[in-house]
């Protein structure tokens, strides 16, 4: 089992990326590290602790707090598309405690690297705010990690947020340009890889109806948000950007992968650039693959312990 540490700003398609993690025995979710993003990093924590209730994922991860905004300007949110508290805006979650603000994130993510070297795989699916701090705090011991995996930029296709730039690396494009200038082993799942990976509503509809109970309930009602306004936007479904990238940390050949160098531009584009590579990036997708074990492990019907 791979240890693994996962920042993230859930974000509804943040919290398909988590289920699909902590049903996936091919690793182990060490750590869960929050960063602003889609919303605050308070309502980040807010629903990580959602989730960990829900699903109760054994074992269960270590939660840090991490940056409430970008390194060097004002925090863009998507509550537009997730929902003012990130989760479609359900009336009935239960109340849940506060992430603790200590230990920070950036901490967090550097004592798993030092701990567990190149076993450890960072898995990236918010602005990389994080992980940029983490890198300042020690790039060595950070450096160490056998895999990063990124979910984020727009390499050949057009940006979500402007004609070139992609959500999360336009929020923070100070930490993204650290991140790639850091000589990490960097594995890049842009647009142009989770643009393939869609799932219509009917997909998940169908498939939470095979596990019926509270928590494929849950999973239905918060996404139902995210579905509609990609339905409303004329799109088959919903791009599953967050958990292609846990999913291509689970089986990389999912993707067929380039080897590049990349630049982030003021916006937050990530241009090819010359010179020496410093990531690969997922281009073709072996969509139905990946949307079948997706769907197979996001509300499995027997689970020891579970809520469903
Ligand atoms: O552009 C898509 C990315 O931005 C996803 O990670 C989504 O959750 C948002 O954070
Ligand atoms: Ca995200």
């Amino acid at each position: 089992m791979t240890p693994v540490l996962i920042d993230t700003d859930p974000g509804i398609d943040d919290a398909l990326a988590l289920l699909l993690a902590w049903s996936s025995p091919e690793i182990r979710v060490e750590a869960i590290t929050t960063v602003a993003g889609n919303v605050r990093v308070e309502a980040a924590g807010t629903n990580v602790v959602r989730l960990l209730a829900l699903r109760r994922p054994t074992p269960r991860p270590l939660v840090a707090a991490g940056a409430a905004g970008p390194l060097a300007r004002a925090l863009t949110t998507a509550t537009r598309y997730h929902g003012e508290d990130g989760l479609g805006d359900l009336a009935d979650w239960p109340v849940v405690e506060p992430v603790p603000t200590s230990p920070d994130a950036a901490s967090v993510i550097v004592d798993a690297a030092r701990r567990h070297g190149r076993e450890l795989t960072l898995v990236a699916l918010g602005p990389l705010t994080n992980v940029a701090l983490a890198l300042k705090q020690d790039a060595a011991v950070v450096g160490r990690v056998g895999r990063v995996v990124v979910m984020g930029g727009a390499v050949d296709v057009p940006g979500n947020v402007t004609p070139a730039a992609e959500f999360n690396m336009h929020v923070d494009p100070e930490a993204a340009h650290r991140v790639l200038a850091a000589g990490l082993p960097l594995e890049l799942v842009p647009l142009d890889a989770t643009r393939q990976a869609v799932l219509p509503r009917a997909g998940m509809r169908a498939a939470l109806g095979r596990s019926p109970g509270p928590l494929a309930s849950r999973i239905q009602a918060f996404s139902e948000r995210g579905f509609r306004i990609a339905h409303a936007e004329g799109e088959q479904g919903m791009a599953l950007h967050d958990p292609l990238a846990v999913a291509v940390t689970l089986d990389p050949s999912l993707a067929k992968w380039e080897t590049v160098r990349l630049a982030v531009g003021p916006d937050g584009e990530t241009l090819r650039a010359s010179g020496a590579p410093n990531c690969r990036v997922a281009k073709a997708v072996d969509a139905d693959r990946f949307i079948r074990l997706f769907l197979d492990r996001l509300c499995p019907t027997s689970r020891p312990g579970a809520s469903s």
